[in-house]
């Protein structure tokens, strides 16, 4: 969602901000805008932009800003009001002499609006966002801090926010209440950002702004306070993320250079967590005694990250016998949900920063529920709000489309269902013993499927034309079938729904014709005989068959149009390897498509807004 990076020190703020909001490009936007503070006459000149970053910097090219060593810029995704230069932010005040970013929903703006239009203030934008330049303007006595600390205590919803005026030269004022925000400490300079990637070249001194906390910045310090006013102490965090995580490395797009980390992140994350037959969870928090005490699970999360609980919740169930829920965070927010002291909710989030995600989880707090993430971000606020967090370590994640986060959470699953099972004696120590050589055999197994590459390619294309998409699969791979459809549906805008198998009878079958693509995942596994069935009758009538196989399966040949081939694992493990194929046909298909694969339209890396 929308990307904030600030600028305070002695060098000339253009090229630093706008090279630091291309590291932000990942997170999804639709329009931008940069803002600096004149070093001459303390002017501020503003620059906005539709659409790309580069439509920024060639705009800027003919209407430079001129040198100014204090600014602030932002990538807009458009909530309140159409991705229009107007609407895109930094926003000014009226006197022109306040201007701010923003990132999240102030939900009381339209009072707050009226309250201020009363008293002659012009509005231009169709933003939430704006208020706050004239709330700052209209509670300024003198003293810029004091402002954006009266200012926020007056909205509400959440947000993250940047704040320069021409009458200070010399602050840069960030404030944090639900949406990310970052410091970065440089010599002679500090910066804000959205995320760690965009000023990973400038510094690795970090300080992570808690809700509530407003910094106020100059060349030389930071100082940071709460609602109240009064000074907080702060740390700085040492981060060692690898400059290279963040760029492509060869690689057409960050979603294929993601896909291909997928047996490194496994390999790694089973090694440092596997130590002969024991599981090894630092982070849970939970001690055996209180695992034994669970009497039921509940699992939130969105999106990809959902599909991750949905397997999850077979596996849990079956190794450790105890009743998973699952649920969408956006539905568990909203409803009654029956949990107590002894249910254990499980959140799962690549960012950590997901709004609903979030807000699932105070709620199950309140409740009395003893919270864990499994989480890829180390420092999310969804990480700091759990009681345990156990992370994925997958990398940074820039492709918009999620393959090396959800490999890496079924990882992790995987681990903790078996963990429980032991726990909870359900588990034969030879079981988990096939269960853990199993584990072991899956880095591999992916770099096969990694190999076959062209192959894969080759089907993609030859399947690109179809304007409708289903995948079917049954019992644990019927949440690859949805996760199959899902990235498809992001990175081609292909219309594709995912089913479990035995469904189809039941209405999707009305869809097939000759002019639908029907990928069925069909791993040797105890439903196979019934997913042959589902196929014949996709053929009888004319749908095209892409079979997702195991290695050595001939009699699929004569079933399917085409067939990828997977390696045979242990059968409960297929997920984490049949998404593979589906990950690289979604990835193909929107290349041969022309699509912008890592910056899908309408969509943003991670959803901080409900
Ligand atoms: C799909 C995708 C989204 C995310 C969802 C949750 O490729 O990336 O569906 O999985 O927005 O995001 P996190 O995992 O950050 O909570």
């Amino acid at each position: 969602m929308c990307g904030i990076v600030g600028y305070i020190g002695d060098k000339n703020a253009q090229p630093i901000l706008l090279n630091a909001l291309k590291r932000l490009e990942y997170r999804g936007y639709d329009s931008c805008g940069i803002g600096i503070v004149a070093d001459k006459n303390h002017k501020i000149n503003l620059r906005k932009a539709q659409g790309k970053i580069q439509n920024l910097s060639n705009f800027l090219k003919d209407h430079p800003l001129g040198s100014g060593s204090l600014g602030i810029s932002h990538t807009r995704w458009a909530t309140h009001g159409k991705p229009t230069k107007v609407n895109a932010h930094p926003h000014f005040d009226s006197s022109k002499k306040f201007l701010i970013v923003h990132n999240g929903i102030i939900e009381n703006y339209q009072e707050i609006k009226d309250f201020l239009k009363e008293k002659g203030y012009k509005f231009l934008s169709e933003t939430d966002s704006e208020v706050i330049a004239h709330l700052i303007s209209f509670l300024y006595r003198g003293n810029l801090l004091q402002a954006v600390q009266e200012s926020v205590r007056k909205l509400r919803g959440s947000f993250a926010l940047g704040v320069i005026s021409s009458d200070h030269p010399d602050r840069l004022i960030a404030a944090r209440l639900g949406s990310p925000l970052i410091i970065g400490i440089g010599k002679k300079e500090n910066f804000i950002a959205s995320d760690v990637p965009a000023i990973l070249d400038k510094t690795r001194k970090i300080v992570y702004l808690k809700d509530g906390e407003i910094a106020e910045m100059t060349r030389k310090g930071v100082s940071i306070f709460d609602l109240a006013g009064k000074k907080v102490s702060y740390k700085i965090h040492q981060v060692s993320l690898k400059l290279d995580s963040v760029q492509k490395e060869g690689f057409a797009h960050f979603m294929l250079k993601e896909i291909y980390e997928q047996p490194k992140v496994l390999s790694r994350m089973f090694a440092s967590r596997i130590k002969g037959s024991k599981i090894v969870l630092d982070g849970l928090s939970l001690k055996d005694g209180d695992l034994q005490k669970i009497k039921d699970i509940v699992i939130v999360a969105c999106g990809t990250a959902y599909h991750a609980g949905l397997v999850g919740k077979y596996v849990i169930e079956d190794l450790a016998r105890i009743p998973v829920l699952i649920d969408v965070s956006s539905e568990f927010r909203y409803r009654t949900p029956i949990i107590d002291k002894k249910t254990l909710v499980i959140a799962i989030s690549q960012s950590g920063e997901t709004a609903d995600t979030l807000a699932a989880v105070r709620e199950a707090r309140a409740k009395g529920a003893k919270v864990i993430s499994i989480c890829n971000v180390v420092g999310s606020s969804l990480a700091r709000e759990s009681d345990g967090v156990l992370y994925t370590h997958a990398g940074p994640e820039i492709g918009v489309a999620s393959t090396k986060a959800y490999t890496a959470q079924l990882g992790m699953l995987y681990l903790f269902a078996v963990k429980l099972g032991m726990v909870k004696k359900k588990l034969k120590p030879s079981k988990v013993k096939d269960i853990v050589r199993g584990l072991k055999k899956v880095p591999n197994a992916v770099s096969q499927i990694l190999k076959l590459k062209t192959k894969i390619a080759k089907v993609a294309k030859a399947n690109s034309h179809f304007g409708c998409f289903l995948f079917l699969g049954r019992n644990i791979n019927f949440p690859s079938a949805l996760e199959g459809a899902l990235k498809l549906k992001e990175i081609s805008y292909i219309p594709a729904e995912g089913y479990a198998a035995g469904e189809m009878k039941h209405g999707p079958i009305a869809l097939i014709d000759e002019y639908r693509a029907v990928v069925c995942i069909v791993p040797r596994s105890d439903t196979y005989e019934k997913m042959i069935s589902n196929i014949q009758e996709i053929r009888a009538r004319k749908g095209k068959i892409i079979a997702i196989a195991s290695e050595g399966d001939d009699v699929i040949k004569q079933h399917a149009n085409n067939v990828i081939y997977i390696p045979s694992i242990y059968k409960m493990l297929t997920p984490i390897v049949a998404v593979v194929p589906l990950q690289l046909i979604a990835y193909y298909i929107s290349v041969a498509r022309g699509n912008d694969v890592d910056q899908p339209r309408n969509l943003a890396k991670s959803v901080t807004v409900e």
